[in-house]
């Protein structure tokens, strides 16, 4: 039995079927990484081959240039497993949240058809290679068929998270200047239905949307404009099944996601089309060990980085069985993600420490009468994951038996870059392992850096803000280190541990948040006169928000809790929902007027304040204390 504090290694059953077991393979890439990258690339499709592998202008840098490909080629028909092998092996088995509504299940040939469908539907409506599309849609079968039917034919799939809300994804459309959105009637969340399209409705006002398609997933009354709306059903009836892949170059925008950055608005990153392609492969084979029968269940919504790579390209590009389960794992019973495993013959679990944490407190006894036999491999990512929910995954759903990925990345990164290997390890409880072979990766004063030639799935800028690239990840060097905002520290093995953001970025949940963003739009309130968000530490969720509003009027505190509660919901949504609010006359701020944020931090955790004599108001600390106390 695994002791704490212990490296723990993959069995000797696990290890022999592995693609990845020699540690050689990290000396090997370090000679030289851009050709190791460039022989991994070699192995997928091109339609035509790159000039240069990597080119470097700081802080800008491409991969395969002048490569052309298309992502979907090397999922269907050129899939690198071979399209006879796969076309009549399940692609997707989706499972509804609904106990009693059926499972559904689309081989790749089927898949293939209904991404060639949707993508003539596209062209009929006039999206040309480089347009942007909006998809707002729950975790249905649509949203990976939306996604690929994008990529099918050059256009720039932009996926906004459906439980965002309207403002959100009005101020991400706004950006990224979409002419269609996808979106759905609504959707099953713990048993209700969500009226989807009436946020999609609010959120296109004042965009550039001119077409709205409309999925029929829960069958709710929805509000129909006849000049915008129609509905996917109808768009795709007469459509070919049939449709050429866009000849793609290797640089082309394959992708925008908006996230959470360092300050108030969030920035959409720019993924391009060949790095991403042979990261997203690579990543997935050798860190989840794909195999030909593998059913991979990773637990994220396609709204998120980790749904784009690892729900959707990566088990695909490998030819493997990938399942999205449309609910939250715990409805209706605290044991449906266990049923589900067990159901599908899970082989590979991915998922959050968020998630770990909640089916650890709901108690072993939950799952004792779970095998789950079929596990072979685990993964976690998105957030820290501490000892005690890493040893509780370890032992009661991996049995002891099954190596646990713990795999750091961001959206930024496009795919995973530090990680122990499975076939190798060690695997340390609460470290997450050594940078993936062909990555520079060091350490300069506690903070993590990637250093060149970076990765081919990294992204390559903000969309349209050249200005917040630069500031945000470059300026603290010299251009040629990008700065992740993580600080991490490497024990004697190399092995590397994530501690935290530096920035004001809290993960919720997993869920990337900023504090501005929180303050930004609780300071919309009319009657509000300022606010500040700070990120605690929580059981369940990691980090949780705690929000301080600094408001005078005559309203009482729930009042304005409520007024604030609804106001975080409707620009963001209920994810940043706050854990504490409290209502204050003033806020501790230096004599230039900053708001210390770190005293506030130090109350609400009850550490020593130390020196409050750059305050100009240190008074209202003890008066922020009584009512935190209360
Ligand atoms: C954090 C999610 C510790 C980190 C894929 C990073 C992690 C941010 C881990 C990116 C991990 C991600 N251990 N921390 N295994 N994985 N993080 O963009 O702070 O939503 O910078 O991408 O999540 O969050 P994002």
């Amino acid at each position: 039995m695994i002791k704490e504090g212990e490296l723990y290694f993959p069995t000797k059953e696990f290890q022999k079927k592995a693609w990845v077991k020699n540690a050689k393979i990290y000396k090997e890439a370090e000679k030289d990484p851009v050709k190791f990258w460039e022989n991994l690339a070699a192995q997928l499709f091109w339609f035509e081959k790159w000039e240069k592998p990597f080119v470097h202008q700081p802080p800008y840098f491409q991969w395969f240039v002048n490569g052309k490909i298309n992502i979907t080629s090397n999922i269907f028909e050129k899939n690198l497993q071979g399209w006879e092998n796969i076309k009549n092996k399940a692609a997707l088995i989706w499972e509804p949240e609904p106990i009693e509504q059926s499972v559904k299940i689309l081989t790749y040939e089927e898949l293939f058809k209904k991404v060639c469908c949707l993508a003539n539907g596209l062209k009929k409506l006039g999206v040309k290679k480089g347009d942007r599309v909006g998809i707002y849609l729950p975790m249905i079968s649509e949203a990976i068929i939306s996604i690929l039917a994008c990529a099918r034919i050059g256009v720039v799939h932009a996926v906004v998270f459906s439980a965002f809300s309207s403002a959100a994804l009005k101020a991400r459309l706004v950006t990224n200047e979409a002419k269609i959105l996808i979106t759905a009637d609504g959707y099953y969340r713990r048993g209700q239905i969500v009226n989807l399209k009436q946020n999609a409705d609010e959120g296109i006002k004042e965009t550039k949307i001119e077409k709205v398609i409309v999925v029929k997933r829960a069958e709710n009354e929805i509000n129909w404009n006849s000049e915008k709306d129609v509905w996917y059903e109808d768009l795709i009836r007469n459509e070919s099944e049939q449709c050429e892949a866009k000849i793609m170059d290797s640089e082309d925008l394959l992708f925008l996601l908006a996230t959470s950055g360092s300050t108030g608005s969030p920035k959409q990153v720019m993924h391009t089309c060949g790095g991403y392609t042979i990261q997203t492969y690579w990543t997935g084979k050798w860190i989840f060990d794909f195999h030909k029968n593998d059913i991979f269940w990773c637990t994220s919504d396609p709204g998120w980085v980790t749904g784009h790579t690892y729900t959707i390209y990566s088990p695909l590009l490998n030819g493997i069985t990938t399942l999205m389960f449309e609910g939250a794992p715990d409805w209706p019973e605290p044991d449906r993600w266990a049923q589900i495993i067990e159901k599908h013959k899970i082989t590979i679990f991915y998922t959050a420490p968020t998630a770990i944490r909640m089916f650890e407190k709901y108690g072993a006894d939950v799952i004792k009468k779970y095998k789950f036999a079929t596990l072979r491999l685990l993964g976690s990512v998105g957030e820290p994951i501490d000892e005690s929910a890493w040893l509780w995954y370890f032992r009661e759903v991996g049995k002891e038996r099954c190596p646990i990925v713990d795999t750091w990345w961001q959206t930024e990164t496009g795919g995973i870059l530090i990680t122990s290997l499975p076939g190798i390890g060690p695997f340390k409880p609460a470290f997450t392992g050594l940078p993936f072979p062909g990555v520079k990766i060091d350490i300069l004063e506690n903070n993590l850096v990637i250093l060149p030639p970076f990765s081919p799935g990294m992204f390559r800028g903000i969309y349209k803000n050249p200005q917040k690239y630069l500031e945000t990840y470059w300026s603290q060097t010299k251009k040629n280190v990008y700065f992740t905002s993580d600080v991490a520290h490497k024990n004697e093995q190399g092995l590397i541990r994530i501690i935290g953001r530096v920035d004001d970025v809290i993960k919720v949940a997993g869920h990337r948040l900023t504090t501005g963003e929180l303050e930004a739009a609780i300071n919309l309130h009319s009657e509000i006169i300022e606010s500040a968000a700070i990120g605690i530490p929580d059981e369940i969720k990691g980090e949780a928000p705690v929000v301080f509003v600094v408001y005078r009027g005559e309203k009482t505190h729930d009042e304005i809790k409520k007024e604030v509660i609804a106001q975080i919901k409707k620009e963001i949504g209920p994810i940043a929902l706050p854990k504490e609010i409290y209502i204050i006359k003033d806020l501790p701020k230096t004599r230039s007027g900053k708001i210390m944020r770190r005293i506030l931090k130090k109350l609400l955790v009850k550490e020593e304040l130390g020196d409050l004599s750059t305050l100009r108001n240190p008074e209202i600390v003890e008066e922020i204390r009584k009512i935190i106390k209360l």
